[in-house]
């Protein structure tokens, strides 16, 4: 099958595709299902270097998630809630291939109301977004919640996932994605981050109140400090800018603020009753289009996944960047596959 595969770390841009490369096995609690679509992540990049906690074996094969098809004529594990042919998504190591095996607990069914392509992406960003804003921040209809970074893949679910909660949103990016943000998030004020002085357009936008949550997935939460509210909530999500902040803590103590981390990945391993509930959540919104995925307008292809890989790392990209593995099937003729 085709894939990308990993013999010795490298950059993306110098390892190839590789045409015969052997299906995977069945291992234990895993289906074999057959990837549509992929989704394209920062982590791919730095895995494939050795940059990252997680270094498989070589050779290995990149891609953490994915869309796809339950693949007929294998044997299931005992308890598994899906058949052949079921149209599913989630996160399994090796998805930038034709085919993969994946573990039960990391799958969801896919909502009729998806493609492959938008369903690709929404396996980390979504849940990340949901606890950090409902479990961790237990944001309340009314708050003000800034979220930074706002256009990538995490920002834009934080987006439409505070709307959701009933918050006031105000979504902040570099100024060439601010029109993404106001079209797919529906905030309620946008700022550009670049600028000097953005956190006073957040005091007057607040009406000097300040906001409530801070939602920070790329490493601004010094400077946010500067438009907090008094018992403010952080959220540290993530690093996309590349440094680990350092908080004087002073200004943490001086508002009483609440300093937050969300690690989304683990909580199949520390709280899986909570990773079902948040699951539960999402599938209702999904299915009732209140959290309409975001793609990047170029869908890449396992020939051109170092392109979109190259993107990402340019920080030319909005929402989810995505690669489509196999040309899709019509909705509910999954069994002829
Ligand atoms: N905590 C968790 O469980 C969890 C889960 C998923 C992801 N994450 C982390 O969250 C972060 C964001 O992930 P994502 O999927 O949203 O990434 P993404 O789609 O690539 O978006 C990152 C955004 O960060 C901004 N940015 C600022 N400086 C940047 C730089 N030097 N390089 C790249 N982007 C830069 C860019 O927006 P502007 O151009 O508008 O500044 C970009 O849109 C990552 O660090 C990821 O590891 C954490």
């Amino acid at each position: 099958m085709k894939a990308f595969v990993v013999r010795q770390y490298a950059h993306p841009s110098k390892i190839s595709l590789t045409l015969d490369a052997p299906e995977p096995m069945q291992a234990k609690d895993t289906i074999l299902v057959d990837v549509y679509s992929a989704g394209l992540n920062f982590f791919d990049i730095l895995q494939a270097q050795g940059k990252h906690q997680s270094k498989p074996p070589f050779p290995f094969i990149l891609g953490s998630e994915f869309a796809g098809v339950v693949v007929p004529g294998q044997v299931f594990p005992p308890g598994c809630p899906f058949k052949p042919g079921d149209r599913v998504f989630g996160s399994a190591p090796g998805c930038f291939a034709e085919r993969v095996a994946a573990r039960i607990d990391n799958l969801e069914p896919m909502p009729d109301t998806l493609s492959f392509d938008q369903a690709a992406g929404l396996y980390v960003t979504y849940p990340t977004s949901f606890e950090a804003l409902d479990g961790r921040a237990k944001v309340q209809p009314g708050e003000w919640v800034l979220v930074t970074a706002a256009a990538g893949g995490v920002g834009i679910a934080a987006v439409q996932i505070a709307k959701a909660l009933g918050a006031k949103v105000i979504a902040a990016c570099s100024s060439s994605k601010l029109q993404v943000v106001r079209d797919w998030g529906r905030p309620d004020a946008v700022v550009d981050y670049t600028a000097d002085g953005w956190q006073k357009q957040i005091l007057h936008l607040t009406a000097g109140h300040g906001v409530d949550v801070v939602y920070d997935p790329v490493g601004r939460v010094r400077e946010s400090l500067k438009c907090i509210a008094w018992n403010g909530r952080v959220l540290i999500v993530g690093f996309a800018g590349g440094t680990i902040e350092s908080i004087p803590m002073n200004l943490v103590l001086l508002k009483n603020i609440s300093l937050v981390g969300i690690h989304w990945g683990p909580y199949q391993e520390h709280d899986p009753e909570r990773k079902r509930e948040v699951w539960r959540r999402l599938l209702q919104l999904l299915a009732e289009n209140r959290l309409p995925p975001v793609l990047y307008p170029t869908v890449f292809t396992l020939d051109t996944v170092v392109d979109g890989l190259a993107e990402l790392e340019a920080r030319k990209t909005f929402g989810k960047v995505v690669m489509r593995v196999r040309d899709c099937a019509p909705p509910g003729a999954s069994a002829k596959l």
